[in-house]
């Protein structure tokens, strides 16, 4: 089939659950994406160690060693060029970028967010959609955009709310669905990817 496979960063700061579903999708030989570079800003995001054990090229640039979000992005930008990358893809990376950082990828960064966006942007959202009395919830993957939580939808999964349901129960049952929705957006973003 001659697939041209989009080449992707993906960037994580912890577990990396959603990096690995994305693993487990990429050895797929019909899937159209694979990750050359996992990016932490964790010396000890446990992702790490399994993107290694797959010998995936990893980077770390810790953020505690810079003095501002510009510095720490500059060193990120320098690390991304010694690979050719189609698109960063956010999978628990708790770090907030700069307008100036997210134009330079606009288009070619996704991320994952566990709400049914545009509802519950930012953190908490199980223990909000809870308090809230809400019947369903979800996982969103979208576009980055410099307002946090805002791009253009590409896939969403809805989760029923559970009686009892407490906010971890609830973040089980949609890191699921996460793990369903992330490889199914990079198929899409495969889809409609031109080659620059
Ligand atoms: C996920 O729930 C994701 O939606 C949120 O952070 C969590 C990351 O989990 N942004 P993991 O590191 O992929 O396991």
């Amino acid at each position: 089939m001659g697939l041209n496979k989009l080449k992707l960063a993906v960037f994580i700061s912890g577990r990396g659950s959603n990096m690995l579903a994305l693993m487990e999708a990429c050895k797929r030989p019909d899937f159209p994406a694979e990750i050359v570079l996992v990016l932490s800003n964790r010396p000890d995001a446990k992702g790490l160690v399994s993107a290694k054990e797959a010998g995936i090229a990893t980077e770390i640039v810790d953020h505690k060693g810079f003095s501002s979000r510009e510095t720490f992005e500059a060193e990120v930008q320098k690390r991304l060029q010694a690979y050719t990358i189609d698109y960063i893809v956010l999978a628990g990376f708790m770090r907030v970028l700069t307008a100036g950082f997210v134009d330079q990828w606009l288009g070619r960064m996704v991320n994952i967010h566990p709400s049914l966006l545009p509802d519950y942007k930012g953190t908490d959202t199980h223990a909000r959609v809870l308090a809230d009395g809400k019947r369903e919830t979800g996982c969103t993957v979208h576009y980055v955009v410099p307002d946090i939580d805002s791009g253009e939808i590409i896939v969403q999964k809805r989760v029923p709310v559970l009686e009892g349901d407490t906010p971890d129960s609830l973040a089980a049952r949609v890191l699921e669905q996460e793990h369903v929705a992330y490889p199914e957006a990079i198929e899409r973003l495969a889809a409609t990817h031109k080659n620059a």
